[in-house]
């Protein structure tokens, strides 16, 4: 089962699969149609000619629209009777009721009919060239019935804490073929985030490797899952795969998963696995991402319209072509590997590409190498890898025959003009598109993208452009304050700043925060009531194209992971010596964004400053993830407050990016002084 290249998964024609999908052939609106040249989906909708024509209809009439392409675009057990049932200001959210369906079934058996010998997964495993053959439709069924016959019952939520594998995603997949949530934990994360995540999710069951590799390094996942036991004490079971040699202590509550080396708990089960019929907007998963407030949320996504959202992006997008090999390097513990690595990718019977390793491992060409070797026709990655790969220089990409590559996408962060000049002069030899997309774990696909619906219009550099089709994006003044919380109108001009809010629904978007509907209002839909606020701010240039100029909250964005400077606080303030910490991003070359701290210790406390620095790195890496560790750690005796006692963290935004003009109005602080000492401080650190 471990061979030394060629990799793959196949989508598998079994004669099961075959007979689930005939139960599932309720599609209709397929055949009539007069924009189908370009967008089949749209065949129902009658008199629409051209794509300016429909893109404007898809939020004139988005019903139309939504309700043409999730009849084609899906199969359906049984056919939705209402399109939408939304109201914003109410954060409620509802698409395609009545309608029944297997998010699975959707993913593989389908495919079983238009393109059985095509491959669905290559997992280009970290030690460059190692590769693996399965069959994803009977290892995601075995799956199914393992879960099933340990008990997971509809409705219950999986954690998966696993490194980007075929049997990750077939965990995902088993859990959308049973009726049961997911809620992927990025393998980054340390116990006490994996605890956290467990426990808020209520989850009784875990799957796990025994240890993982990235980079070459072996990361012990199944002993971080052990210690986040400790604190989870609902977990019932914890499923263990082997992705290395190495033996790991089992414990009364782990079961040994996989059908490899001699483990066969797997192997028992049947390659047949019925699917649940699910509806619409069941649950099907949750993923927790930061806020500005110290705990992570978890966004909940449903069955149909995420999964429309996620499949039409990734088509209309990177202009996808049926047999393309699509490669998103985005981990699967991230919205990016679910959206475009999973799930997207797999309702449009894409070959999809499941990169574990990291850009730089064994050397620089890592990228290029796989993209000459898989074939890849659309490359999808985040502009953090791309800068750092620019420093390396052009050699390690010209190396590689890149001749495959059709489009080459960023995500995450903003992509800086240089990176994207040298992504697209070097990587794409000129001649690839770079499409800059724009999203959010909350909306569940891309929303904001160059060329959403026409393969030849205009790109400018590092702009994410173009709404997608039914996204209606509005920027909003944010200088108006009531009640301490921005308000304003829409601005209705071009060449304007403001804050990026959606005025309508659309299918893939989150539905609420899992056990917290009211943050869910709170956060998205009162700071301007009938809009979705994104928290990011934007500018809409005399064209009417978007780019997107940053968060507009405490979040901050290192090498395109999204942390809140709470949470870092959090657990800087957990330190005995401090007395209270501020943590702010600034700029950083490689990582876009890099992890500032202002710590200050309590009266009396005398210690080394090198040492603590250390220790507290060391809390932070070991609470939450290394990459949320500071960058700098400043010792202050007091931080600028307002005469109200809050902290000035604008203040501080400005002193570490060394902008000391832009301080501005400095007439409501406290005391002065304590500017001055920062300044002083920052100085000496640098
Ligand atoms: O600030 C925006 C930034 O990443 C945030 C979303 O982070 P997350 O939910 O982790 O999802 C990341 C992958 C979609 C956004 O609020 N962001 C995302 N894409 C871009 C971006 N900033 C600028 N340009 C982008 N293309």
């Amino acid at each position: 089962m471990w061979l030394p290249c060629g990799c793959t998964s196949k989508y598998v024609a079994s004669s099961f699969a075959r007979r689930t999908l005939a139960s599932y052939l309720h599609v209709s609106g397929r055949s009539r149609c007069n924009v189908a040249a370009f967008m089949p989906e749209a065949a129902g909708l009658e008199g629409v000619s051209g794509r300016a024509a429909l893109r404007e209809l898809s939020v004139s009439n988005s019903e139309s629209f939504w309700a043409a392409v999730a009849r084609h675009r899906l199969c359906w057990s049984t056919p939705f009777h209402t399109v939408q049932d939304c109201d914003l200001s109410r954060g409620k959210i509802k698409w395609f009721e009545g309608g029944k369906l297997n998010v699975s079934v959707n993913c593989l058996d389908r495919h079983v009919h238009t393109c059985p010998e095509r491959v669905a997964l290559i997992w280009e495993r970290d030690e460059r060239g190692w590769c693996c053959t399965d069959e994803l439709l009977e290892m995601t069924c075995r799956l199914g019935n393992l879960l099933r016959r340990h008990g997971v019952k509809r409705g219950d939520c999986v954690t998966i804490y696993m490194p980007t594998c075929p049997l990750a995603v077939a965990s995902m997949l088993a859990c959308a073929r049973i009726g049961a949530a997911h809620n992927v934990v990025f393998a980054g994360f340390s116990a006490d985030a994996l605890a956290e995540r467990i426990r808020d999710a209520q989850s009784s069951t875990v799957i796990t490797v025994n240890q993982g590799v990235r980079g070459g390094k072996v990361t012990e996942l199944k002993k971080t899952v052990d210690t986040a036991m400790q604190s989870c004490p609902t977990v019932k079971q914890v499923f263990v795969a082997m992705r290395t040699d190495n033996p790991v202590t089992m414990t009364a509550r782990d079961i040994a998963m996989e059908e490899v080396r001699e483990q066969k708990e797997m192997l028992k089960e049947d390659v047949v696995c019925e699917p649940a019929v699910m509806n619409s907007e069941d649950v099907l998963f949750l993923l927790y991402t930061s806020g500005s407030t110290g705990k992570p949320k978890g966004l909940v996504h449903t069955q149909a319209g995420y999964l429309l959202y996620a499949a039409l992006t990734h088509r209309y997008v990177f202009s996808y072509h049926d047999g393309d090999v699509f490669g998103c390097v985005a981990d699967i513990g991230w919205i990016t590997g679910h959206s475009y690595v999973v799930y997207g990718p797999l309702a449009n019977g894409a070959t999809t590409v499941l990169f574990e390793s990291t850009p730089i491992y064994p050397d620089p060409g890592r990228y290029w190498d796989m993209v000459e070797r898989l074939k890849i026709n659309q490359f999808y990655g985040a502009p953090t890898a791309i800068r750092l790969l620019l420093k390396y220089g052009d050699q390690w990409v010209n190396k590689y025959d890149r001749s495959t590559l059709k489009t080459l996408g960023s995500v995450g962060e903003p992509i800086n003009t240089e990176a994207w000049e040298w992504y697209h002069r070097v990587v794409g030899d000129g001649r690839c598109p770079v499409v800059d997309t724009w999203w959010q774990t909350e909306t569940g696909g891309i929303c904001i993208a160059p060329r959403p619906s026409d393969p030849d219009a205009e790109i400018v550099p590092g702009m994410a452009m173009r709404p997608f089709f039914g996204i209606n994006p509005v920027l909003m003044d944010t200088e108006v304050i009531v009640f301490g919380f921005l308000q304003g109108e829409v601005l209705t001009s071009n060449n304007t700043s403001g804050a990026l809010c959606m005025a309508q629904p659309w299918p893939g978007m989150a539905r609420t925060i899992h056990n917290n509907h009211q943050r869910f209002i709170d956060t998205y839909f009162q700071p301007y009531p009938g809009y979705f606020f994104t928290g990011d701010g934007a500018y809409r240039s005399e064209e009417g194209y978007y780019q997107i100029t940053g968060r507009l909250d405490d979040v901050i964005n290192v090498s395109g992971h999204r942390i809140g400077t709470a949470e870092i606080e959090d657990v800087v303030n957990q330190c005995p010596a401090v007395a209270e910490s501020a943590v702010v991003g600034y700029t950083h070359s490689i990582k876009g964004q890099g992890v500032y701290a202002f710590v200050v210790l309590k009266k009396g406390i005398d210690v080394q400053e090198a040492d603590l620095s250390r220790q507290l790195n060391g809390m932070v890496s070991e609470k939450i993830a290394k990459y949320a560790s500071p960058d700098f750690i400043q010792f202050a005796k007091r931080l600028p407050k307002t005469r109200s006692g809050k902290i000035m963290r604008r203040v501080l935004r400005k002193v570490v990016e060394s902008d000391l003009e832009g301080l501005g109005d400095l007439s409501t602080l406290d005391d002065p002084a304590a500017v001055q000492e920062i300044i002083q401080g920052h100085e000496k650190l640098l």
